[in-house]
């Protein structure tokens, strides 16, 4: 491997999804160096089709507190639609880093209440002291969607490389009228998913797990 890739690979293996923050912030700064690395990816026609809408600590408090109020199911409605079934071995993958969350925490088999407590510290992002939340104007559709991937990834990316840890978290998606509502966002846009970002607590249960990858031949197919 090259130097450069090796970098980036190390990058890469250093990120991971952080479900338990400390209060310790970041710079804006940082948080600005951050964005500022992660818009260079590229996007259709240059559209660059991201908004990022930055909580300050009041909207944070606001919005962990109105997406609280009921854990209810139901009460799902993304802009986007959820998939619609996990089948194959996409069922298997989903259940294996499910079972590394539930393992880690101590949810047990048939603990309903736990799965769905944990589920609900999504709504309290982890307790990550900084939130973005990322939209897509609808008129792009889905490729507005893929262009908004590449951007929320490369801010993983760049957080990891500043030692800031961090997790997309489509999960506040599935309330977007609220978070419509609170952001003030406008009916012209789909609501992707937040980015919860800051110092990890190592010692968080929730961080004690790393998820597995495919192998090669499993996804890559030479014809
Ligand atoms: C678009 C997107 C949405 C996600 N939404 C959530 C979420 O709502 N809650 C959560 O706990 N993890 C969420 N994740 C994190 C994934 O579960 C995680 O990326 C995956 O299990 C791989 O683990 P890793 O990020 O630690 O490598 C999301 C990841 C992505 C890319």
């Amino acid at each position: 491997m090259s130097p450069k890739l090796k970098n980036l690979n190390e990058l890469m293996d250093n990120r991971f999804s952080c479900r338990g923050f400390l209060k310790k912030e970041v710079e804006q700064k940082f948080i600005e160096q951050i964005v500022q690395v992660a818009q260079k990816v590229p996007s259709w026609c240059n559209s660059q089709p991201w908004e990022v809408t930055l909580l300050r600590p009041e909207t944070r408090r606001l919005l962990c507190e109105k997406l609280s109020l009921s854990s209810d199911q139901a009460f799902e409605t993304p802009d986007i639609d959820f998939p619609k079934r996990y089948a194959g071995v996409y069922k298997t993958r989903r259940s294996i880093c499910g079972w590394q969350l539930y393992n880690a925490v101590g949810v047990e088999k048939g603990d309903r209440k736990g799965a769905s407590q944990q589920m609900a510290k999504n709504y309290e992002f982890f307790g990550a002291p900084h939130v973005a939340v990322i939209t897509t104007p609808k008129d792009l559709g889905a490729y507005g969607v893929l262009d908004c991937g590449a951007f929320i990834t490369a801010f993983t990316l760049a957080a990891a490389a500043l030692g800031v840890s961090s997790i997309p978290q489509a999960a506040i998606a599935g309330r977007a009228p609220i978070v419509r509502e609170v952001l003030n966002i406008g009916e012209d846009r789909d609501v992707l998913c937040a980015i919860s970002f800051g110092f990890a607590d190592t010692d968080h249960p929730a961080n004690s797990f790393r998820t597995e990858r495919a192998d090669l031949a499993e996804f890559v197919e030479w014809v």
